[in-house]
């Protein structure tokens, strides 16, 4: 099939690049010129496993190429991907001004039938809208469909997402659409959820909301561990082995962030608030969100007692680990405390130092975990990136000033620091004192 995908974020590019290698031929378009530019010289904006390879493999087969010129795509391509951005408005609300572009100047440049997919993350009756849109800027009277087909793909593992999804889901009014996307998804061994446009996109927020719910929750249980003297470790484990809950985002800590997340949770407030809804669950789930920081700016404070003056070693800057992506890390609320007392920083992060460059100030980037923990009053890890969790703990603990550890991950044994000879505090488990 010839795919057209709009938007070159990390939706559009990995949903492009994966398509092409689905064997479809695929451009993906973008306003922008210079991105189109490092594009096509093979320079990937983001940092996502795999992603690099295979799009350097696509374009050598001549399936996937890059453009800025819209019109001659559209006009070629049957299938058109809607994936601009959506950020929040300043109310929580989508902006979806992109989306109402894209489809303004797909709809002016078609001239044959097209399916036109929502793959952006957008509020209920966003599809309505776009069709509208499309009626109204049809200048050549051209057939159209439009389709919902959400994305579930996870920053740091969305090649790995997209060829093996738990499920495809497609929203979507009639037979003739339909028949389009099973076949373009057929190469996929995915079951395929078909539903009606409204559904599909509520799909997508009801899903991320739930997810963050899970986070929110296990959060609210570690809390009442550390109060009754549990270990919030062994009750996800417990918890987890029950089919119905799952084990998986019953990991307590620093509470979400991200891209997604906390601009979708708000969202669904906002679009349930607009049907009537007062969603009180989700904004208990943002309550908890935001509270879990300042738990854990207070857990420092408690354990270095004066906060002025000290230097602190942060590793982990990223929102989570396998990303370069700072959007809403809980490192930039904790950091900007930190530097608000008056501890000096040094942090250490795998791939997020260069963009974290652009969010702080006054903050020193080390070479390595060893370099950030050197002269440090205490540790505080705040991702929990695979190399901290291998680190040689034998050999941090004499560099730093005071042997103190605070884990916003829980990615050691308590007990194995308590024989290392750690101050060790975590989430939702004793205190090795
Ligand atoms: C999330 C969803 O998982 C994807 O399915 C979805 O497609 C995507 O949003 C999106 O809407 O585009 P992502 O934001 O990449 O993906 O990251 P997740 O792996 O879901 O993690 C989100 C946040 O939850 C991170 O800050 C992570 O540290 C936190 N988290 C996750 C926990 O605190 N505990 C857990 O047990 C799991």
């Amino acid at each position: 099939m010839k795919i057209a995908v709009v938007g070159t974020g990390y939706v559009g590019l990995v949903t492009g690049t994966c398509l092409a290698d689905l064997g479809n031929e695929v451009v993906c378009v973008d306003i922008d010129e210079e991105k189109i530019k490092s594009l096509n010289k093979g320079i990937i904006p983001i940092y996502e496993p795999g992603l690099d390879g295979l799009v350097a493999n696509n374009k050598k087969a001549g399936r996937l190429e890059f453009t800025s010129d819209l019109k001659k795509s559209i006009k070629e391509c049957g299938v058109v991907f809607i994936c601009v951005g959506t950020p929040p408005k300043e109310n929580g609300e989508a902006d979806l001004s992109y989306v109402e572009n894209v489809a303004r100047a797909i709809a002016e440049a078609m001239d044959s039938y097209k399916v036109i997919v929502e793959k952006s993350t957008v509020p209920v009756e966003t599809g309505e809208k776009v069709a509208r849109t499309i009626r109204a800027y049809n200048v050549h009277k051209a057939d159209f469909d439009v389709v919902s087909n959400p994305e579930f793909l996870r920053e740091g593992s969305a090649v790995n997402d997209f060829m093996h999804p738990d499920r495809v889901v497609i929203g979507c009014e009639n037979e003739r659409s339909r028949n389009v996307m099973k076949e373009l998804y057929s190469p996929l061994n995915a079951p395929i959820i078909f539903t009606d446009i409204k559904s599909a996109e509520i799909i997508k927020h009801a899903s991320n909301s739930f997810l963050a719910a899970k986070i929110s929750f296990i959060n609210a249980i570690a809390n009442i561990c550390e109060l009754a003297g549990a270990d919030i470790e062994k009750v996800s484990e417990g918890m987890g082995f029950d089919k119905r809950i799952g084990r998986s985002f019953l990991n307590a800590g620093i509470g979400y962030g991200g891209s997604c997340f906390p601009k979708d949770v708000d969202a669904f407030v906002r679009i349930a608030e607009k049907f009537g809804y007062d969603f009180r669950l989700l904004k208990a789930v943002q309550e908890i969100n935001n509270a879990q920081r300042d738990n854990f700016m207070k857990k420092i404070e408690k354990a270095l007692w004066v906060v002025k003056g000290k230097t602190i070693g942060v590793l982990g800057l990223a929102f989570k680990p396998n990303t370069d992506d700072m959007r809403l890390a809980p490192s930039i609320d904790i950091i900007s405390q930190l530097q608000k007392e008056g501890a000096k920083i040094k942090a250490y992060d795998p791939e997020a130092m260069q963009k974290a460059g652009q969010i702080f100030n006054g903050i020193t980037y080390c070479n390595s975990p060893y370099e950030a923990a050197a002269g440090s009053d205490a540790l505080v890890i705040l991702t929990e990136w695979k190399e901290f969790k291998e680190l040689d703990l034998k050999r941090i603990k004499p560099l730093m000033k005071h042997p103190l550890i605070i884990d916003g991950r829980n990615i050691y044994n308590p007990e194995e620091m308590r024989k290392e000879g750690f101050v060790y505090i975590s989430i939702g488990r004793k205190e090795v004192l």
